[in-house]
């Protein structure tokens, strides 16, 4: 099933929960998910039973890589149990949680016996001072490390970590990043900082780019790229010619990678976002909750997937011109990274 620039659906993220207990400013600022803040109401919130119905539908036409997100989706009840039913999925083969790390060393146990086979922790910083402005809520270095820790010992490996940049908060800790994570097994990736969602007052100054976070890298320890593992990777790869590991770089600021764009988000109450950047989404709770069959779903999605012409980063700088007169986009904590 291929999309209007011939790209196949691969992989779908699920967003299980629009709350999350961190509030960063470049994600979810308190200005604006304050105690005021109208978070989705429980009812609105798709079922496990109707999630798996549609990963099952998207297994169907090709999806084998689920990514469970938030907000924070350990703040969801009984998680576990959507990876039992998840893990159960025809085609399925990767099962995967993007997470803040705080509630992660001790569900870890549990959501390994579940089946979920790998994570990705968000740590921005290796100091307490500047980790807490990036993340505004009570985290520390120790306990995220610890987490990291926990969930490598109990086989959810290789554990990657996101490191969010931005020039002037955190840019000053890449090469802190690098050096403690040399000679690991995790697997650090750096992110340029994206203009997702409405709320978070980006701008072009505050990005550092891929190229100059490889530069200050690699002139203390030399890189060399890799290939690809998979068609359509977000993150640029490298290794260290002292065979130190591996890092990578998420550049899709200053070079897009649309046209290997493979994804589709499922919001936790049942929109389908065809691109992180959409302002609008497709209603399949609608479809879910009005008696419609497996056959009827599978339909929808074709007709989504195959109507998708999205490539938002590649056009970023029109858009973002174009885009006084268009409702907002949507936000990174509803629809999930
Ligand atoms: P792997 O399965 O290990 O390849 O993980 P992943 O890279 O999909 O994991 P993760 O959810 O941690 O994604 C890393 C970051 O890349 C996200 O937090 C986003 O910031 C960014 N990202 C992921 N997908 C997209 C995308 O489709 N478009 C853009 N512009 N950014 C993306
Ligand atoms: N730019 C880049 N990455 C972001 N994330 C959240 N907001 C942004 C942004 N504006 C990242 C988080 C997390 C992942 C789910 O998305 O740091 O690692
Ligand atoms: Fe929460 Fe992750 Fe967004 Fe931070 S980036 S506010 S941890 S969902
Ligand atoms: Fe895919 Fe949209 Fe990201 Fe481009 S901007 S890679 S189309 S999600």
């Amino acid at each position: 099933m291929l999309d209007r620039l011939q790209r196949p659906l691969r992989d779908l993220r699920v967003s299980v929960t629009d709350r999350c207990n961190l509030r960063c400013p470049y994600c979810m600022p308190r200005e604006v998910f304050g105690t005021q803040f109208r978070f989705l109401p429980r009812e609105q919130l798709l079922t496990f039973e109707e999630i798996t119905r549609v990963v099952r539908a998207a297994a169907a036409h090709g999806v084998a890589k689920v990514r469970l997100t938030g907000g924070e989706p350990l703040l969801r009840r009984e998680l576990e149990r959507l990876i039992e039913m998840l893990a159960r999925v025809d085609g399925v083969s990767d099962l995967a949680m993007t997470t803040n790390g705080l509630l992660l060393a001790r569900h870890a146990q549990r959501l390994r016996d579940a089946g979920l086979r790998r994570v990705t922790v968000s740590l921005d910083a290796l100091e307490q001072d500047t980790l807490r402005a990036m993340s505004d809520g009570p985290v520390s270095p120790a306990r995220i490390l610890d987490a990291i820790e926990v969930a490598s010992g109990v086989g959810l490996s290789p554990v990657k970590i996101n490191m969010v940049v931005r020039r002037g908060v955190n840019d000053h800790c890449v090469a802190d990043m690098a050096a403690r994570f040399r000679h690991r097994p995790e697997i650090v990736r750096f992110i340029e900082y994206m203009d997702v969602g409405s709320t978070n007052g980006w701008s072009a100054q505050e990005v550092v780019s891929a190229s100059e976070i490889l530069k200050v890298i690699g002139a203390r320890w030399p890189l060399e790229p890799l290939e690809p593992r998979r068609p359509g990777e977000v993150a640029t790869r490298y290794r260290y010619r002292d065979g130190a590991g591996e890092i990578g770089v998420i550049h899709s600021v200053s070079s897009p990678f649309c046209g290997g764009c493979s994804r589709a988000r499922l919001s936790a109450d049942g929109q389908l976002f065809t691109c992180l950047f959409a302002r609008q989404g497709h209603d399949l709770r609608g479809l879910l909750r009005g008696g419609a069959g497996a056959g009827e779903l599978e339909r929808r999605l074709h007709e989504i997937w195959t109507g998708r012409a999205d490539r938002y980063s590649a056009e970023r700088a029109g858009a973002r011109e174009a885009a006084d007169q268009q409702p907002p986009k949507v936000e990174m904590s509803y629809i999930g990274g």
